[in-house]
């Protein structure tokens, strides 16, 4: 079975036998006997995956000539000859939803994150990696740049109270949700950045002009800050919104 092959770092410009110092990683959960065909021959049944992938992150991955009927389709979904020789159908052809093993086997470094004290419950197989990332169309990563409101839209499908609206909207949600959740995988509790004020000084942050007291939003917080996190303590505790007030308190 030939190997396929994958460089992660600098992707595209590596993948090539020429270059072949970098990790080398075949699709887990192979079709037994099976072996690559190609996208090409994917797309024959497959048309409407084939036209969205063209402008996918994945498809980036593609190599021209012969060595890219290893890659492409077959790189997440394995070697397609049984498949095909099948006329299609279940059982044939690798499908990750089932497992992110798949994804792991080249995103090596996720694998940790997802060990991690608090995580998305994707090792249970509750959430996909592919709830949050489209292996198919557009950028995979649901954030940064004008991707933002995609970030909410995305997190917004489950977690719905988070996402509102709310009377008094919390700009920071606005940002994506990332700015204060480490979504894969955090040490601390609901998946946070950071577990103290930190959290917040990312944005919130104030010259101090008077010794002793500690503004933030115009306001001495001195005697706040011992009491618990920005967002316990009956302080900020509607962090994502709130209906009540814009202080965020309920
Ligand atoms: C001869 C037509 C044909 C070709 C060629 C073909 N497929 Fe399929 N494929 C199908 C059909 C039909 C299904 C079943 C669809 C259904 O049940 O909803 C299917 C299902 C799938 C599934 C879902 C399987 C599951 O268990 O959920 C995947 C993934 C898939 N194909 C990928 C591929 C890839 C990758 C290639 C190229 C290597 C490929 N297909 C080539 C016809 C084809
Ligand atoms: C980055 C990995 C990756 C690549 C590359 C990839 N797929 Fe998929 N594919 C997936 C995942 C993950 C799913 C499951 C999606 C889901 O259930 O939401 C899937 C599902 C499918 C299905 C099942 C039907 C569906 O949409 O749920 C078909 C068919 C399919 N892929 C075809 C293709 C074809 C054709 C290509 C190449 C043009 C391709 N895939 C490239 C990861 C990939
Ligand atoms: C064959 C190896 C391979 C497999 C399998 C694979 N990826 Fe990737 N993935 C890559 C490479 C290489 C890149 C970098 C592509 C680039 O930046 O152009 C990438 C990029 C990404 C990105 C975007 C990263 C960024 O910084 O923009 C996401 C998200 C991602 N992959 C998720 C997944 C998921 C989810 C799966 C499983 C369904 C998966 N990948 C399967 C190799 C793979
Ligand atoms: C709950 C939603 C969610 C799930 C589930 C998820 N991701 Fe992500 N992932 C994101 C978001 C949001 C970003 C961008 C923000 C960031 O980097 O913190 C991201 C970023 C990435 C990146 C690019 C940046 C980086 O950290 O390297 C890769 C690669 C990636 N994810 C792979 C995966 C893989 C593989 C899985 C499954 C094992 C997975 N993700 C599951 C939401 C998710
Ligand atoms: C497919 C549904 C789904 C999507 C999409 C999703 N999540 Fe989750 N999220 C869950 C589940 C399930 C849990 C685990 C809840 C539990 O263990 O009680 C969870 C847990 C969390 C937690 C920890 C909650 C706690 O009480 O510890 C945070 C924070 C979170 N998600 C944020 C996000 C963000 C941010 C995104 C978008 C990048 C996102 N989620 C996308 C389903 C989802
Ligand atoms: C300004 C920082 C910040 C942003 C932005 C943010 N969160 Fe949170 N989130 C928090 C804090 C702080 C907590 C912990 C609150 C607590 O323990 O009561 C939290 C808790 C959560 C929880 C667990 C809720 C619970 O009741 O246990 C979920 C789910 C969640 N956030 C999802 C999201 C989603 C989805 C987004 C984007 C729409 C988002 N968060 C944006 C700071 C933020
Ligand atoms: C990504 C940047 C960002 C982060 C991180 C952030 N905020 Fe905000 N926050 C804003 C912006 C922007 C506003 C609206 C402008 C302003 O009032 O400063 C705001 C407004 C507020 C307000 C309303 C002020 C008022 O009375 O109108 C409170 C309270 C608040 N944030 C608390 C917090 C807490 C607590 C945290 C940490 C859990 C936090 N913020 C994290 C950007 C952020």
């Amino acid at each position: 079975m030939p190997a396929l092959l994958v460089a992660l770092g600098a992707p595209a410009a590596l993948i090539s036998c020429a270059t072949f110092q970098h990790a080398i990683v075949a699709p887990p959960h192979e079709i037994p006997g099976a072996e690559f065909v190609g996208s090409a021959a994917c797309e024959e049944c497959h048309a409407d995956v084939g036209a969205k992938f063209k402008n996918a992150t994945h498809s980036r991955l593609q190599a021209k000539g012969e060595k890219a009927k290893n890659i492409g389709c077959e790189s997440c979904h394995g070697p397609g000859s049984k498949h095909v020789e099948a006329g299609g159908g279940r059982g044939t052809i690798v499908n990750p939803r089932r497992s992110a093993e798949v994804c792991f086997a080249c995103h090596l470094d996720k694998r940790g994150e997802f060990n991690l004290p608090y995580t998305h419950p994707v090792m249970s197989g509750k959430v996909t990696c592919n709830d949050c990332h489209d292996p198919h169309k557009g950028n995979a990563v649901p954030a940064g740049g004008t991707q933002m409101a995609t970030e909410f839209d995305t997190c917004g499908k489950c977690h719905v109270a988070q996402r509102g609206p709310f009377a008094f909207e919390h700009e920071a949600v606005r940002e994506g949700c990332s700015t204060c959740h480490a979504v894969h995988g955090s040490v601390n509790e609901k998946l946070l950045k950071s577990r103290n004020a930190n959290l917040c000084f990312q944005c919130h942050f104030q010259q101090q002009t008077v010794p002793g007291q500690i503004l933030i939003g115009g306001r001495d917080h001195s005697g706040f800050l011992s009491r618990g996190t920005c967002w316990s303590a009956g302080c900020h505790e509607a962090i994502h919104g709130s209906q009540i007030g814009s202080s965020m308190r309920f």
